[in-house]
């Protein structure tokens, strides 16, 4: 059995996903054993509650350093056998301690195809404001490996969204939250959970069954 931690700041729409897919069957072997958000109160610890999963608020703002924080986060997974950490609309920084701790066993969900719109201070609704901006045709979501540059790991699923004339940030961000990040974030954890996922350098190779 996979267990997964999932790491979440906001409205857990990409957990519910998850969720929805192990409940499914559609992904097997696979339980999430904890729930983590950064910030307190937020909607997506009521949809873990709901289901059930063990949900705690470890907010980065009760700790001094990017480390200290890192290190309660890492004792949390560790207490409780994590073997995958998913970052699931989390908008903390994972200091590098965490990422060498988790190598190659963290993944997150980015609103853009990267390398388009990645990198510091690219959350949330801001990589469409800015693909709306450059007045880009295709955006999209990327799943990749977490390394300690920001959305800088070896890229595992990707899926493109055409933009229409008439969107705005929101309607934009709804379609591509709708269409490609709640289907390639649960993809990738299958194929983690399948154990298919060969990385080489740069590159993710995605094995046959
Ligand atoms: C979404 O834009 C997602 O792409 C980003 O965080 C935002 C909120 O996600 N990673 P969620 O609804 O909390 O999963």
């Amino acid at each position: 059995m996979l267990k997964i931690g999932v790491l979440v700041s906001g409205g857990g729409t990409n957990l519910q996903a998850i969720i929805d897919k192990i409940e499914s069957g559609y992904i097997k072997n696979c339980s999430i054993v904890t729930v983590v958000s950064s910030k307190p109160g937020v909607y997506a610890l009521e949809r873990a509650k709901k289901h059930n999963i063990p949900a705690v608020c470890i907010a980065r703002k009760d700790y001094p350093s990017v480390y200290e924080y890192g290190e309660a986060l890492i004792r949390h997974f560790e207490g409780l056998n994590v073997d995958l950490v998913v970052m699931a609309g989390f908008l903390s920084i994972l200091e590098e301690n965490f990422v060498r701790r988790y190598q190659n066993r963290i993944i997150n969900i980015h609103p853009a195809l990267i390398p388009s719109f990645c990198g510091k201070g690219y959350y949330g609704i801001i990589p469409h404001q800015k693909a709306l901006e450059y007045g880009v045709k295709v955006t999209g979501a990327t799943v990749h490996f977490v390394d300690v540059e920001a959305d800088a790991g070896p890229i595992i699923l990707q899926k493109a969204v055409y933009i229409k004339d008439d969107d705005t940030p929101e309607t934009l961000q709804k379609r591509v939250m709708e269409e490609a990040e709640w289907e390639i974030l649960p993809e990738a954890i299958k194929l983690f959970s399948e154990g298919r996922l060969e990385i080489e350098g740069r590159k993710v190779r995605i094995k046959e069954v």
